[in-house]
């Protein structure tokens, strides 16, 4: 990994190393939220590489990332030449993207075969990610989180993992004041979630208190340099839940992602807030940091959805058990009932 304001500038010298084949490309994926931007233009475009300006508008699907695989592979035998790196730059929707079509070039099929763990059979390309958005940790996961015809459910494996990483707090500086917050509160959550789970070994606990603190830093105390805070929160904190697990917060966020196409990080603070009984003093700093920062959550989110739509959350929630049973312990089941899991939908 390489860190630092302005190191996205060392990009075009990492990847040379890369360009081993004279009949090679690189596939840039950009979030299309940079079309009109200077960012686009300094992108490091060589003879034959190619920029896909990728729409996160909808969190990315299966269907998604076949199609870009797919116009990846068609531009390959136009060109007579191979792809040697996806390069993705973006939020975590567009890390996610370039994670699984980099997998999707050495593996055959469709990517909702792979949704699950440890399915994949083949390494993926030489995959770099690029954040423009900080707290989702996708930089640092072994997981592309996919909407598939059936679930919504990340392609976990070892393969998924970055080949490299260019973490530029200069490139998360110009977000939006409530994305960057609710993706801000994606890796508060999993701070909270890993922290009080489990699952926690000194692993998860030692980076999970570092991410703590930077959070509480950037969020209650802001300063000069909270966008490299924030930056290396969101790596700590993926860095923690590798090796423990999130909780009933994000269980309950993949319902509401599932049914609503809500964003993962608003639909994660507009579960945590009713989840004063599992996480009392999380969910009271958090508040304490939505005052601050002037944020209004949506609400009334389920008063129109029909019963069969809100027993389909209850369904997505309850598929991720060992994100239950990392909150709860083994015994999860006879606290987090359908009953259970349907009432706290009906307040959201
Ligand atoms: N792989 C993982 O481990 C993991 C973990 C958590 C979440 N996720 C996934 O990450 C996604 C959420 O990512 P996110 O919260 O980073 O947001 P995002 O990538 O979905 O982007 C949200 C919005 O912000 C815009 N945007 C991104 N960077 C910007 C910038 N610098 N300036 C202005 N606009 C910008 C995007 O175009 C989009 O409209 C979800 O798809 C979720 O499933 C993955
Ligand atoms: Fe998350």
């Amino acid at each position: 990994m390489v860190f630092g304001r302005g190191c996205f500038s060392q990009l075009d010298d990492i990847l040379a190393e890369r360009r081993t084949l004279s009949r090679g490309f690189m596939v840039f994926l950009l979030d299309d939220v940079f079309s009109e931007h200077p960012l686009k233009q300094n992108v490091p475009l060589q003879e034959n590489d190619t920029l896909i300006l990728v729409n996160v508008d909808d969190e990315p699907k299966t269907t998604y990332v076949d199609k870009l695989s797919a116009d990846v592979k068609a531009y390959a035998d136009n060109v007579k030449a191979q792809p040697l790196g996806v390069i993705g730059i973006g939020g975590g929707s567009t890390l996610d993207l370039a994670k699984a079509v980099s997998l999707m070039l050495n593996n055959p099929g469709s990517a909702a075969d792979y949704q699950g763990w440890d399915l994949i059979q083949h390494p993926a390309v030489y995959h770099a990610g690029i954040p423009t958005l900080s707290g989702t940790g996708a930089e640092v996961s072994r997981t592309t989180v996919l909407t598939g015809p059936e679930k919504k459910l990340g392609i976990n494996s070892d393969h998924t993992v970055f080949d490299q990483i260019v973490l530029d707090p200069e490139l998360i500086a110009d977000a939006p004041a409530q994305q960057r917050f609710y993706t801000g509160m994606d890796c508060y959550i999993h701070c909270i979630e890993s922290l009080t789970g489990t699952f926690l070994n000194q692993f998860s606990r030692s980076y999970g208190e570092k991410a703590l603190d930077l959070c509480r830093e950037v969020f209650l105390d802001p300063g000069p340099d909270s966008d490299d805070k924030l930056m290396m929160a969101s790596y700590c904190g993926g860095m923690s839940i590798a090796y423990s697990q999130v909780g009933v917060c994000h269980a309950l966020s993949y319902g509401l992602g599932f049914v609503l196409g809500l964003h993962h990080g608003i639909g994660n603070c507009v579960a945590f807030d009713y989840l004063s009984e599992f996480y009392p003093a999380g969910v009271k700093e958090f508040r304490q940091m939505m005052d601050k920062h002037q944020i209004e959550l949506p609400r009334n989110l389920v008063a129109d959805l029909s019963n069969d739509q809100i027993e389909t959350m209850v369904d997505v929630a309850l598929v991720l058990e060992p994100l239950w049973e990392n909150a709860l312990g083994p015994d999860w089941r006879k606290i987090a009932t359908r009953e259970k899991i349907r009432d706290l939908y009906l307040q959201m």
